[in-house]
């Protein structure tokens, strides 16, 4: 039975609308009606101070059900968490700060606290506040954290907020927090492009990624298994949040190149050999705020490039080839120590153990002198071309500022909150 064929109560799922207090309170309502045109059941939960901003008959009416603030309304059939319980999605929207930073600490001193808590449905936040308030690193690191957690986020956008301003703030529109509360019902993953945070407006993030090929001859190269997968899912989860990217490839696998040209906001630079490579990293950079180094880069090449084929040498055994060292761009990123630019270098490393990963990140980071130093596990079978990754994430001075395992775009995600994060320190 195809799903446009189910009767409407088959498809009817429970969404609690959480109203929190903030101007933005009067678009809840779109959001409100955007669910319940859609067939589904849903109950709102506004915070007390949300109900200066928008009217409890109103929202009774849109919604279809009884709406209450309280704890203390219902307690024979344990509402505080009943409503959590049954929920198959949780939306607040607006969110503002501070219940930004009472989902995050867990707290549950109203309705809306306790439901969340009780509740394990996906949850999507659509934040609104000033831009001062959003940029403030409370603000950034309870976002981190709940995004670590698995919640979604869409927005704020960019534009007019209350009084003038203009920046990152402005709550998302109704139509699309409804769009992207019902790709999260029907289990669209969590950092799907549909549910995006655009907290990198303004930042320019230069990513490099896959294996640079350095020639023998016309026909040959030395080169590296690098698909460029992890790079290109950060420079697609830098796009879908807001920053202009460019993307300095190299040798992609097939699948991930095709996929970069067709990724818009995606600048793709392609190039071949480290020489090149460093070119077009040191140009993009200028301009940059953020630059990644996630491109396997060789670090030698042959002395001598032949112009014609190279012939076998039926006279000996073997052939000796000798190569000499390319320069490090990265090194020489971090040591050009642009004011308020971060760089982030990656360290894949055939470690037996996660101790022995460490302490050869320890000296990578030391070396390369990065801001951030993203270390993962490689083997003959590990590491190249799949889907997941598993990576720790040392600071300049080889402490551990993350670890995070999951799909190469959750690992992108968690990369940029940790850059984002550093970036907004530069900025205070
Ligand atoms: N890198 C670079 N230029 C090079 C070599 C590496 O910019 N010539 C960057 C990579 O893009 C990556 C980081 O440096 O971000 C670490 O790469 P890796 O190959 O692990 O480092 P190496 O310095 O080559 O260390 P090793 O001796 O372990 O090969």
């Amino acid at each position: 039975m195809t799903l446009g064929a189910q009767p409407a109560e088959e498809r009817r799922r429970t969404i609690v609308v959480g109203i929190t207090g903030g101007i933005a309170a009067y678009k809840a309502v779109g959001v409100v009606r955007g669910f319940v045109k859609a067939g589904h059941d849903v109950h709102v939960v506004p915070t007390e101070s949300a109900l200066r901003f928008v009217g409890l008959p109103t929202l009774e009416a849109i919604s279809r059900n009884p709406v209450t603030t309280s704890l203390y309304d219902g307690v024979a059939e344990v509402r505080h968490v009943a409503l959590g319980q049954r929920a198959d999605l949780i939306v607040v929207a607006p969110t503002t700060a501070n219940t930004l930073a009472k989902l995050a600490a867990g707290l549950s001193d109203d309705l809306l606290g306790t439901t969340v808590l009780a509740s394990r449905a996906p949850v999507l936040l659509a934040p609104a506040m000033h831009t001062e308030m959003w940029q403030h690193a409370s603000t950034v690191a309870n976002t981190a954290l709940l995004r670590s957690r698995g919640v979604a986020f869409i927005g704020p956008e960019s534009g007019a907020l209350t009084g003038g301003d203009e920046g990152p703030g402005r709550m998302s529109e109704p139509e699309d927090v409804v769009a992207a509360g019902l790709a999260l019902l029907d289990g669209a993953g969590l950092t799907e492009t549909s549910v995006v945070v655009h907290d990198l407006a303004g930042e320019t993030v230069v990513v490099s990624a896959g294996g640079t090929r350095e020639p023998l001859d016309p026909v040959r190269f030395l080169g590296n298994r690098s698909s460029g997968r992890q790079g290109l899912a950060i420079a697609q989860a830098a796009a879908a949040r807001g920053a202009r990217v460019v993307l300095v490839a190299a040798h992609l696998d097939t699948d991930v190149a095709t996929e970069a040209v067709a990724t818009s906001g995606v600048e793709v630079v392609p190039v071949g050999t480290t020489a090149e490579l460093a070119d077009a990293v040191g140009k993009a950079a200028r301009a940059a705020t953020v630059v990644v180094m996630a491109a396997a880069v060789a670090d030698y090449r042959p002395a001598d490039v032949s112009e014609r084929k190279i012939k076998k040498d039926d006279s000996g055994d073997g052939l000796t080839l000798t190569l000499v060292r390319n320069p490090d761009v990265l090194a020489g990123l971090a040591a050009d120590a642009a004011p308020g630019r971060i760089v982030v270098g990656f360290a894949a490393e055939t470690a037996a153990n996660r101790e022995e990963l460490l302490d050869l990140g320890r000296a990578k980071a030391k070396r390369k002198g990065a801001d951030l130093l993203v270390l993962n596990r490689v083997g003959w079978t590990a590491g190249f071309g799949t889907p997941d990754n598993e990576v720790v994430v040392l600071d300049r001075d080889g402490s551990v500022a993350s670890e995070v395992a999951g799909s190469k775009r959750q690992v992108a995600d968690a990369l940029l909150d940790l850059v984002l994060a550093q970036r907004l320190r530069e900025r205070h």
